[in-house]
């Protein structure tokens, strides 16, 4: 099943990437080359994968693991719709999920 994602990226231009089911956003971000730090490659250890979901999709998606609350606080800006696309899972409810890159994300 064909799923989308809308990536607004650190310039401020929104990107609808194609998405696969059970794939990290932070991987699906950094796959069709948009600009994403993710340093530690999606192990919850480094907060460069911070993102703000759009409003509307706050609710939908799971909630934050304890985890990922604590990195969460070694992000810059972080707001109450920021996440770390690392921890979040692909599935076919999240079809035309948005989300934007936040300060401190985009690569150097
Ligand atoms: S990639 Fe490092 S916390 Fe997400």
């Amino acid at each position: 099943m064909s799923m989308h994602l809308f990536v607004t990226d650190h310039s401020g231009t929104e990107h609808r990437l194609e998405a696969l089911e059970g794939w990290r956003v932070m991987e699906i971000i950094r796959d069709w080359g948009i600009g994403l730090r993710a340093e530690c490659g999606g192990a919850c250890a480094c907060a460069t994968c911070h993102v703000y979901v759009d409003e509307d999709w706050v609710d939908a998606l799971h909630p934050p693991s304890d985890e990922e609350i604590d990195k969460l606080d070694e992000a810059p800006a972080t707001a109450r719709n920021s996440r770390l696309a690392c921890q979040i899972l692909m599935r076919p409810e999240f079809d035309g999920l948005k989300l934007k890159v936040a300060p401190g994300s985009e690569p150097d």
